[in-house]
């Protein structure tokens, strides 16, 4: 390698939104050692990749990269690959068996060292650092956020709760919130750079706790909303448990925060989800939901759920299938239950759903969100909804994408517009997936 390339990084970053956020903090920790960051992997003499675990299909993804990134360290031996994230904070040391051509690991709460690590791994080591460090929130780091028009701003880190199927609590370790002043004042810097949506996030972020005056999450999104008038505000990820009245209500009186909540049910079944330890019942989630609509009845709602966890007969699964007819969220992202070692139902219940049905009934799943999903954006079809601008479409320079307030994916004629523009637009087509439509003008 030329040694121009040795100081020059690439991130792939893979899985949730916690993880660009930490890209965008690894990516600043680099620059402020001297790094500088690559148009594109080629140009890159270290390459990290800040991995997700929380699927075993996640992990069967990143063994394929790495076969690849192993071709490249052939070609080139001055390469040096990381793993960040996840994945080695899961399975530790272990992780240097994927592949000989993971030069370092580093977990989440340990990304100050990156420059140390590299530079030993240069000299031939094959350093680890996968401490946790619950103090760890990465304050006074500016992190170099990809785009001018939509950032993710962490407001708490970890996770509390013990959800048997989740590996969370193992790759992220306890929750703790930044201090509110830090987010407020991280949120006055996107507004001086002219950020038109800030996206705050938390594996619980519902549960966030300001550790210096005890400010709660509903106090955080008011603040915030008020501190950037002109932007729009989403916050994701919700825990059922902590939907509280006064949550609901501030979305609803605050005009900035988007009307959507993101609210994982993982089961339709009472008996599966005492089992995955959630900490609700179904009756429980439906009386949020209800609270939730009695005071916003047009919000946008979407949620996460798993087919086949452990111990799931066909009347539960007939039971998620009711929820969502019942419920009928916007969109849903869902799965289909796979073991991780380690975690409480890996330890204590037996994966007795055979493949085929968990497919099967993820499927059903599928199919049936899919066809509520396509009803809702049919209904829209001669609304004119307000959309913020986030990029040109995939398919034509002369359209524009961009998303309502509920978080629906619009495709528009372009006219005049441009990426971070609010722009008003007539919807006149839709599928399950996608609204499209033309600017309407008054
Ligand atoms: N198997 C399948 N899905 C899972 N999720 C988390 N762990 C697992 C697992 N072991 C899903 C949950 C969670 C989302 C991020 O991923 O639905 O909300
Ligand atoms: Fe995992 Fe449950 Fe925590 Fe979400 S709330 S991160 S599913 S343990």
């Amino acid at each position: 390698m030329t040694t121009g390339r040795s100081k020059i990084f690439y991130i792939h970053t893979f899985g949730c939104q916690m993880n660009l956020a930490d890209s965008a903090i690894i990516t600043a920790l680099l620059q402020q050692a001297g790094y500088t960051p690559a148009e594109s992997e080629e140009s890159a003499g270290i390459i990290l990749l800040n991995t997700c675990a929380v699927r075993e299909n996640a992990v069967d993804r990143i063994e394929h990269y790495l076969q690849r990134l192993q071709g490249m360290k052939k070609r080139d031996k001055g390469l040096i690959i990381g793993l960040a994230g996840c994945i080695p904070q899961y399975q530790r040391e272990e992780t240097l068996t994927l592949s000989p051509a993971i030069d370092f690991l580093a977990g989440p709460d340990s990304y100050r060292t990156l420059p140390a690590l590299i530079e030993q791994a240069r000299g031939g080591a094959k350093p680890t650092s996968l401490e946790f460090n619950t103090a760890e929130t990465y304050e006074g780091i500016d992190p170099v956020r990809q785009g001018v028009i939509s950032a993710i701003v962490p407001v708490m880190r970890g996770c509390n709760n013990r959800c048997a199927y989740c590996v969370v609590p193992f790759t992220r370790g306890r929750e703790r919130s930044h201090p509110f002043r830090s987010v407020i004042s991280e949120v006055q810097k996107l507004v001086t750079a002219g950020y038109s949506e800030m996206t705050l996030i938390g594996q619980n972020v519902n549960s966030y706790h300001d550790p210096e005056k005890g400010m709660n999450f509903a106090a955080l999104l008011d603040a915030v909303s008020r501190e950037a008038p002109r932007a729009r505000v989403r916050f994701t990820t919700s825990h059922p448990k902590d939907i509280s009245e006064e949550l609901v209500r501030t979305i609803a009186d605050r005009p900035n925060i988007c009307n959507h909540i993101h609210l994982p049910v993982q089961s339709g079944s009472t008996a599966v989800l005492r089992r995955m330890n959630r900490g609700h019942t179904i009756q429980e989630y439906r009386e949020k939901i209800a609270l939730i609509r009695s005071i916003i009845p047009d919000i946008a709602l979407s949620t996460d759920i798993i087919a086949g966890f452990c111990g799931e007969r066909d009347e539960d699964h007939q039971a998620s299938l009711e929820l969502l007819s019942c419920v009928r969220f916007d969109s849903a992202y869902m799965f289909f239950y796979s073991t991780r070692p380690g975690t409480l139902a890996a330890r204590t219940l037996v994966d007795d759903v055979a493949e085929e049905a968990k497919k099967r009934r993820l499927q059903e799943i599928i199919d049936l969100q899919n066809s509520i999903s396509a009803e809702l954006f049919q209904q829209s079809i001669g609304s004119v909804v307000e959309v913020l601008a986030e990029s040109e479409s995939k398919r034509s320079a002369e359209q524009l994408m961009g998303r309502t307030a509920g978080n629906r994916a619009v495709v528009f004629d372009r006219e005049r517009y441009q990426p971070g523009d609010l722009v008003q637009v007539l919807i006149t087509s839709a599928t399950s997936a996608t609204l499209t439509g033309r600017p309407e003008h008054c």
